[in-house]
């Protein structure tokens, strides 16, 4: 069993320590290393040791990975300091703050051979794994365009989060997971970003914000964060050729319309009149011509993220969460950052 540690025990931190401790038999967190001494006194509660500074978990020849669960600004220089000294590391997300500072760090991996990842833990979440069998085997036809949305209402950011120096804002917080999911849903180059930032509660980082992916297969894709919608929108809104589908939580609450019968509508069909005249083309279908189906089923295991880089660290199995993965997401929130700047849409080929 292979000894790690994780550095910044605070929410996350220990999130990690809960979740290895009860899922994954291959890896023993043996301690903890975090700024804040009452983090270090819980994680000795908790059983823990608490090392006294980042060197002497270094230091440690026992620790084989370390978990990075610091604010998003620390992960570079801490995850560069752990590959040099020989460990195994696993950064946060956003695994750093652009997709040059990630080329330095892979350049590290490179280096020194160790394997190295981001926690994209979202790729195992069940609403995205259900779209994935919507996307992949086409029950409504083939899949032109996905919204993908996250919406609360509190208007505020804790902590770190609302600070620029951190990296904080919400693309960095949830951007990173919904166009990590996109690209790894996709599998065609991004060929153009357009977003648009919102700093309503917060001045210096975002705290809304809206961005359209055009990928080179031709599939649109809409990411939303919002942090002050009180009247939410579902998790997911995907059309495809030959319906709709729509889940509505982080489960898999939602469901499948399917067209039965294309054939003759007839002139006969309801028509809607609205004030300003009547249409057909936005009449309802006659029921009869449509069947509600249930969503695809899917019941991902997060473990395997874990597992999988202890495989990795063995040389038994290549990663899956990939870093040029992790570098293709980050050069996207590049771009998503200069199309608000300049209120353009960015051409890429990512
Ligand atoms: N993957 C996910 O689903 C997910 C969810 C939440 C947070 N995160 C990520 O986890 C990281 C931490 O977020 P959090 O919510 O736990 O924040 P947090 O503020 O609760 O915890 C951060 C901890 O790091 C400590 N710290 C700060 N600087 C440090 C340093 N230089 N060395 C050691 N410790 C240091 C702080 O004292 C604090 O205890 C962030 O990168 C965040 O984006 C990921």
């Amino acid at each position: 069993m292979k000894k790690m540690a994780i550095v910044g025990f605070g929410g996350m931190g220990h999130w990690h320590s809960e979740f290895l401790k009860s899922n994954i038999k291959e890896l023993k967190l043996k301690g903890v290393w975090d700024v804040r001494e009452e983090r270090r006194t819980f994680a000795e509660s908790l059983g823990y040791k608490a090392y006294s500074s980042l060197e002497e978990v270094l230091q440690d020849p026992e620790i084989e990975l370390i978990t990075v669960a610091t604010p998003n600004d620390f992960h570079k220089p801490i995850a560069i300091q752990a590959m040099r000294a020989g460990k195994n590391v696993i950064v946060e997300k956003p695994a750093t703050l652009s997709a040059d500072d990630f080329e330095d760090m892979m350049a590290v991996a490179k280096e020194t051979g160790k394997v190295f990842t981001a926690h994209q833990n979202r790729r195992w979440d069940k609403d995205y794994n259900i779209v994935k069998r919507i996307y992949n085997e086409k029950p409504i036809g083939d899949v032109y365009m996905l919204e993908s949305r996250v919406q609360g209402s509190r208007q505020v950011m804790n902590g770190w989060r609302g600070a620029k120096i951190n990296g904080g804002g919400m693309v960095y917080d949830w951007g990173v997971h919904l166009i990590d999911q996109a690209l790894d849903l996709v599998k065609s180059p991004v060929t153009q970003v357009y977003s648009q930032l919102f700093y309503i509660y917060n001045k210096e980082v975002d705290d809304n914000f809206k961005v359209m992916l055009r990928f080179e297969n031709g599939v649109g894709y809409l990411v939303e964060i919002s942090m002050n919608c009180f009247i939410s929108q579902p998790r997911w809104h995907i059309a495809a050729t030959n319906g709709t589908a729509e889940i509505v939580d982080w489960g898999d609450t939602g469901k499948l319309v399917r067209l039965k019968d294309n054939g003759n509508l007839g002139w006969d069909e309801k028509i809607v009149y609205t004030a300003a005249g009547p249409t057909r083309s936005m009449a309802p279908r006659p029921p009869e011509t449509v069947e509600d189906l249930p969503l695809p089923k899917a019941d991902p295991d997060l473990g395997e993220f874990y597992r999988n880089i202890s495989d990795a660290i063995d040389g038994k199995k290549e990663l899956i969460v990939k870093p040029e993965s992790v570098l293709r997401v980050l050069k996207v929130i590049d771009a998503v950052f200069e199309s608000d700047k300049t209120g353009q849409s960015v051409k890429v080929n990512i």
